[in-house]
């Protein structure tokens, strides 16, 4: 008998506000062709002004928990993932957590960027098969808007906002690959590249600062170090790459998506791919992908995932569940 985090119910929210590329063409030197031919982007939502993280964060855990049949009651943590928490402190999940009423349990957010969900999913993995927690909803949740370079066209083109979620369940399994739920987990990080993807401010500066991209050297270590990190995580539990049945990755580039998905020798049928509506969303797009993915008929209960991501930091990693 193994304890596993099951995933018991799954949800998202998008801003209303929908930002095709011929918006960007008006502002800067850029074209649909060129956004959508280097990234696969088509367009992104934004958040509405005085709309933060927190509240993304709220309606896609209130979308997860509707999911679940589960009440905030029925919840004894929550992890935010995000690097656009609504202040320097508190933390943006305690505020999810006053948003949904819940005076019981403990809320806080992680931080690992663009690999902040696969970080997050860890952190609950490790609470429930270590006893701490029962049930945690892990969301994803971003306000990138906020901290673009609207002068930048090699980054600001590339950014969107939107929160994903999921409620991960303590339920005991045979301890085989058959169970469902976390099953593996593989987690990098490497501060030397710090320079490759950070912002520029922060406490230090007393501003908020801009995001800035060396892009091509990201994308590089991108499409060396994701098909490596999923390799690794199925590889922990004896199983090779051909026998996933969904990759879910974190949706940056439609290039690198396909790169990964070639060299773990799949086709892009078995790619959930939501790139072209959201942008890259950072801690966000995983779980927004899986709830799309769900949603659009494709991930099904029993279904083998390996979810991957890479970003600032660099951070990277790799998760393994059962659906
Ligand atoms: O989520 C965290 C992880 N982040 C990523 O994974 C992002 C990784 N990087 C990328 O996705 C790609 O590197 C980008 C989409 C950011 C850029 O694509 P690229 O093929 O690497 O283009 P580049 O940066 O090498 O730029 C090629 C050209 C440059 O012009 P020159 O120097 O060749 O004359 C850029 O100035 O494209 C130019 N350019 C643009 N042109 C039109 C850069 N941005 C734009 C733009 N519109 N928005």
């Amino acid at each position: 008998m193994t304890i596993r985090a099951v995933v018991r119910g799954v949800g998202h929210y998008l801003p209303e506000r929908v930002v095709p590329n011929s918006e960007f063409e008006q502002l800067l030197d850029t074209t649909d062709d060129w956004i959508r031919s280097r990234s696969g982007i088509e367009r992104r939502h934004f958040a509405a002004e005085g709309q933060g993280t927190s509240d993304l964060a709220t309606r896609a855990a209130r979308a997860a928990l509707e999911n679940a049949n589960l009440v905030p009651d029925d919840i004894d943590a929550i992890i935010l993932a995000t690097s656009t928490a609504d202040m320097t402190f508190p933390s943006a999940a305690t505020m999810v957590q006053a948003n949904l009423g819940m005076t019981h349990g403990f809320a806080f957010d992680v931080q690992a960027v663009c690999a902040g969900f696969i970080y997050a999913l860890s952190s609950a993995n490790a609470l429930i098969i270590t006893g701490q927690a029962e049930r945690v909803l892990v969301i994803g949740a971003e306000t990138f808007s906020r901290i673009m370079d609207w002068t930048d066209r090699g980054t600001c083109v590339l950014f969107g906002d939107g929160a994903g979620a999921l409620v991960l369940e303590s339920q005991t399994g045979g301890g085989t690959n058959a169970d469902r739920g976390v099953l593996s987990v593989d987690l990098n990080s490497d501060g030397r590249f710090r320079d490759l993807l950070y912002v520029d401010g922060g406490v230090a500066t007393q501003n908020t600062g801009f995001l800035r991209m060396q892009g091509k050297e990201v994308f590089r270590h991108a499409v060396e170090k994701l098909a490596a990190t999923a390799h690794t995580a199925i590889s922990k539990i004896g199983l090779d790459d051909g026998d996933i049945d969904w990759i879910v990755p974190h949706q940056a580039n439609l290039r690198i998506i396909k790169a990964t998905a070639q060299k773990m020798g799949h086709s892009m049928d078995d790619v959930i791919v939501t790139v072209q509506d959201h942008g890259n969303t950072s801690a966000a797009s995983i779980p927004l992908a899986l709830s799309t993915g769900v949603a659009e008929g494709k991930i099904k209960q029993g279904d083998l995932l390996v979810t991957e991501a890479i970003g600032g930091g660099l951070a990277w990693g790799a998760v393994v569940l059962r659906w």
